[in-house]
């Protein structure tokens, strides 16, 4: 469980962190580039800290050595034998706490947003959880085959990254000239790929502005063209825990409650990735025992 106090020292920084990642680089007082050198600083120190601690807690037996993956990066060493120096790891650390922070929640947010806004598709999820809730002793968790079952879920979660994917491409530059296919491709040639260019196409995506979870049932999309997790070698390395994180975040939820939007027109805006301007409001009703 996660410590209040923690979340809301690192909230804020965090925020500010995420913006200044996506900013336009000039380092003037006030602007969100230098917001966001500030705060990777304060959450650095804050890692600093956790790290000598966690060095000390290793070094005396108290937790084990495969514990998480800050105990895998303290412990881990090159060819030649070589720790990782205690900066780098904190950088690390910083650069996976920014990758699966904030898409699982812009995620998690369009979800808990198309669920509100159609209830057919509400319902069918909520049927699926319910099966597999009352399958359940009370207090009993859920395990991976319980995850496996989930799969109209995921087609919705999958459908809500289509239409509202939180990172919407990523930019690629060559360092040295190769040829790929026959193709020559130069040094600092550069590709910059966009979610939409396939989401939002009709060819592979009929009738786009439709809401079809259906679309994932069978084969699924062709490949490469539904990409909210990127593809290839440099894919998300974060893509199954992240369906791990919502599958399980739709579990509790949906067993649990209902729910409405307060602002049915809320606009979205992107900072840096797109978000319903007023952090989406929403009215929980709790089932009928
Ligand atoms: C719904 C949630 C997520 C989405 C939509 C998402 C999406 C992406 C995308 C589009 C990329 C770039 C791929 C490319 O460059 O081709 C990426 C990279 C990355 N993601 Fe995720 N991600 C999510 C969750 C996570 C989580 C939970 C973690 C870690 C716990 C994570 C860690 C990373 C890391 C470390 C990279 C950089 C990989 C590299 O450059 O080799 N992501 N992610």
């Amino acid at each position: 469980m996660e410590d209040p106090a923690q979340v809301s020292k690192f909230s804020e920084p965090f925020n500010d962190l995420a913006s200044g990642i996506i900013s336009i680089p000039i380092n003037l007082p006030g602007t969100p580039f230098r917001r966001g050198i500030k705060a990777a600083e304060t959450v650095r120190k804050e890692l600093m800290g956790i790290i000598k601690q966690r060095k000390i807690d290793l070094e005396e037996g108290k937790v084990a050595p495969n514990q998480d993956i800050l105990s895998h990066m303290l412990l881990a060493t090159d060819e030649n034998g070589q720790f990782l120096n205690e900066l780098n790891i904190a950088d690390r650390i910083l650069g996976l706490l920014i990758g699966g922070h904030d898409t699982a929640s812009a995620s998690i947010t369009f979800i808990v947003k198309y669920l509100a806004e159609l209830p057919h598709i509400y319902n069918e999820v909520y049927n699926e959880q319910m099966e597999i809730a009352r399958s359940k002793q009370p207090g009993e968790l859920l395990n991976w085959e319980d995850i496996k079952k989930m799969k109209y879920s995921w087609n919705v979660a999958c459908e809500v990254m289509r239409l509202a994917p939180p990172l919407q491409g990523a930019f690629r530059e060559a360092i040295h000239d190769f040829t790929f296919a026959g193709y020559s491709v130069p040094k600092g040639w550069k590709l910059h790929w966009n979610v939409n260019s396939t989401h939002k196409n009709a060819d592979y995506f009929p009738e786009p502005e439709k809401f079809d979870p259906s679309r994932f049932e069978g084969n699924g999309p062709a490949p490469y063209t539904f990409v909210p997790f990127g593809g290839g070698p440099r894919m998300c390395p974060g893509k199954e825990y992240a369906r791990l994180e919502i599958l399980v975040f739709m579990h509790n939820v949906m067993k649990r409650f209902n729910w409405e939007k307060v602002l049915p027109d809320e606009k979205i805006i992107v900072d840096p990735m797109p978000m319903p301007a007023k952090g989406l409001p929403i009215r929980l009703f709790p089932h009928k025992a």
